[in-house]
Formats: C-alpha cells, structure tokens, sequence
C-alpha cells in the first residue's frame, strides 16, 4: 500500500461552514452535490473539458444512461444539484446546473447556464447523465454511521468505476473512517485503481490520502463536519474491493483532538 501525505488544518472547515446553512441538525451544502434525481456530473478521465458529444454519450452509455434532458437537470438543479463546469447534455446541448449564485460561475445567475446548442459536435466538455437505476456507486450520505464498499463488493469491482462518496454529519461532529477490508490492484504510485480520501466536500481540496494495494489503511478522521471519498478503476485488472465504515463522532471528544 502506498500513503500520499496526510496533513489539514482545522481553520479550513471552520471557515467554510460559517458560508454554508445549518438546518435540522444537518449541514446543508449544495455544492459537489453529485448524484441527484438520477443525474450525476461526469468529466473524462483526462480530466476536464475532454470529451466530444460522441465520448459524452458513450460515457453515459456506458453506465447504463443516456445523456440528461434538460428537463432532468432542471429537475435536480431544483433539489440541490450543483456542479461549476460546464457539460454536455441531451441534444447537444451545453450548460451547467447552478444553486447558490456566485460571481466566479454563472455569472451571479441561478438556473442551467447554457450555452445553446453547439453546432460544433468536436467541441470539448464535461457530460451530465441520466441513470435513475445507477448502481450503488457513490452518493450523498448523512447517516451516522455506514458502511462503505466499492461497487458489488464482496464480489470484484469492475473496470472503469468513478464512485464519489460526500460525507456530511451534524455541525461539530468529524467523520472516523475505518477499513475492514482493503484490496486494489497495486501500482508504484496509485495511478490505476484508488481511492482517494478528501478533508472537505468536494475533490479538490483538503487531499488526505491515495491508497492502493492490499494492507489495510489506517484510520482517518476528518477535521470536519465532511468528507469525501473517491474510487477509481481503470481499463484493466481488477481485485477484491473495499469495505469501510464511517462513524460520527463528537468533535470536543478529548481522544479525537491530537
Ligand atoms: C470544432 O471544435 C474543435 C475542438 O474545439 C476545433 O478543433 C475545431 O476547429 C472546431 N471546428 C470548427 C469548424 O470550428
Ligand atoms: C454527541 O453530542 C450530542 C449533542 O451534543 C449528544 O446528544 C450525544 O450524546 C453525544 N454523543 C456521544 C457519543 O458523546
């Protein structure tokens, strides 16, 4: 197994949850919400704004969706759906699914941001799909506890999985992550199959950790209320999964403040 680098500080979280609402016991945080009335947001595994509309529809296709209708991201924009990048959609259509008006994406604007429908079918974007029976891969979980596993664990995880997993607990309460069982396929530097552990929820910041291989992890615990996981397979050789479980626990416990 191989450890990128754990190190966060705890200003980070304090800050970001005075910007976000508080509501029955639960902190409520739009942003990053991935998956929701069964769209979910999908970028190339090159990265950003590297799919055409062909690759688009194939990556929908490919996990058993087709491309979002219009109708459908409004449908989740409208529940909480929010994603700062702009993707393809059904049509040929281009746009982004925005909540919480910001000057720095969508131009102050709520609402799809679109940018009409792209004659030029080479133009390179993200994707947003349509799946209502995707499989249990990823989410949006504000349990107290549960348990987390790669997808159609015990059995192997397929090749070409991209699961997020957001963690979000009451206000004041941090997240402690514990593997049960631990088996990816192994490489010098986690670039093929990994899951990744973020302090923060999203996939950008606060990076805790990369791992791979057969040893099972340590125990993680977040600095805040959220936390995210991300699980990525590649194009070949698969193994055994994971299974992990997520408790929440009060911040002010003494054992957790080291
Ligand atoms: C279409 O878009 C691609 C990718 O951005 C670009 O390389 C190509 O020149 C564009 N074609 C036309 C006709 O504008
Ligand atoms: C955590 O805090 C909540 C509210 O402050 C309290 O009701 C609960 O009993 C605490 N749980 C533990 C395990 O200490």
């Amino acid at each position: 197994m191989r450890v990128v680098a754990l190190l966060w500080t705890v200003g980070f979280l304090l800050k970001e949850a005075q910007a976000w609402s508080f509501k029955n016991g639960i902190f409520h945080n739009s942003i990053w919400l991935e998956q929701a009335a069964g769209v979910y947001h999908r970028e190339s595994r090159k990265g950003r704004y590297q799919l055409t509309y062909k690759e688009a529809k194939a990556v929908c296709k490919y996990e058993g969706g087709a491309l979002a209708t219009y109708e459908q991201l409004e449908a989740a924009r409208q529940i909480g759906f929010h994603v700062c990048s702009a993707g393809w959609f059904d049509k040929g259509r281009v746009g982004y699914p925005i909540v919480k008006p910001g000057a720095n994406c969508g131009f102050g604007k709520v609402g799809i941001i679109e940018y009409g429908y792209r004659l030029n079918k080479s133009e390179k974007w993200d994707v947003y799909c349509y799946n209502p029976n995707s499989k249990e891969c990823g989410g949006v979980l504000t349990d107290q506890q549960k348990i987390i596993q790669s997808p159609g664990f015990p059995a192997e995880y397929q090749d070409e999985q991209i699961c997020s997993w957001h963690i979000r607990v009451r206000l004041g309460q941090r997240i402690h992550l514990h593997f049960l069982e631990f088996d990816v396929e192994d490489d010098t530097s986690c670039l093929a199959d990994y899951l990744e552990v973020y302090d923060s929820y999203d996939d950008v910041s606060g990076f805790a950790g990369r791992f791979c291989g057969d040893y099972l992890p340590d125990d993680i615990i977040s600095t805040g209320n959220v936390m995210t996981l991300k699980f990525l397979s590649d194009a070949s050789i698969t193994a055994g999964g994971f299974q992990l479980q997520y408790t929440a626990v009060n911040a002010s416990h003494k054992d957790f403040l080291h």
